[in-house]
């Protein structure tokens, strides 16, 4: 007589398509239709990434706002032109670096990203860590930092220190939105980021020497 075998444990599900993708624009493609959780249905538009494939530095927000949501792309709104600033200030173009978010969807009222999104959503951004291989990640926020390190420590814990996802240099900072609420964290944002382009610069002399 046959019994129904259970499943081995630790037996993996079959790889989801996008998985096997090789590059970016692959990927964007396979992914954009999601509707893993709620916010596939009420985004606007899907906001995969924008920036350079091979970018050295990659920056990580937490999710797209409204402008975000209309357009398609990262960072666009007034947190959007405040980041550019910045990265203009240590010498950077937005076409230089690689930019996105944990999420890929707006969550309404711009709310914070609630546990079931982040678990849909983050392979998604793993896999596009993978393909971009950058020299180290900016963490723009907490969110970031949380989701991607699976940390419980703070901003004020998690800033001035070089972390490390898989093996990748990464650095925090405030998030541009919190800068234009309370501006007096300009300064030590400022700090953070001249850390960050020092910190990129020795790693990228490294790799090419
Ligand atoms: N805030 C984010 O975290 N990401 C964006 O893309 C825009 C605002």
């Amino acid at each position: 007589m046959l019994f129904p075998l259970p499943a081995p444990a630790g037996a993996s599900l079959p790889a989801e398509p996008w998985s096997s993708t090789t590059t970016l624009e692959e990927l964007d493609g396979a992914i954009n239709t999601c509707t893993k959780c709620p916010l596939g249905t009420t985004r606007t538009k899907f906001v995969f990434g924008v920036g350079n494939p091979h970018a050295t530095l990659m920056l990580i927000g937490e999710a797209p706002g409204a402008d975000e949501d209309a357009q398609g792309e990262p960072f666009v709104g007034r947190a959007g032109q405040l980041l550019n600033k910045i990265l203009e200030a240590i010498h950077f173009r937005r076409a230089d670096v690689y930019i996105c978010n944990i999420l890929k969807c707006r969550p309404p009222n711009n709310r914070k990203p609630i546990s079931d999104e982040t678990e849909q959503c983050i392979p998604y951004l793993r896999k596009q860590i993978q393909l971009i291989q950058p020299k180290l990640i900016l963490c723009l926020g907490l969110t970031a930092a949380e989701n991607l390190l699976g940390t419980k420590e703070s901003l004020t814990q998690l800033r001035g220190r070089v972390l490390s996802y898989e093996g990748i240099p990464m650095m925090v900072t405030y998030h541009p939105a919190a800068l234009l609420r309370n501006p007096n964290w300009k300064r030590p944002a400022w700090e953070d980021v001249q850390a960050v382009r020092k910190l990129h610069d020795e790693l990228a002399a490294q790799h090419s020497g």
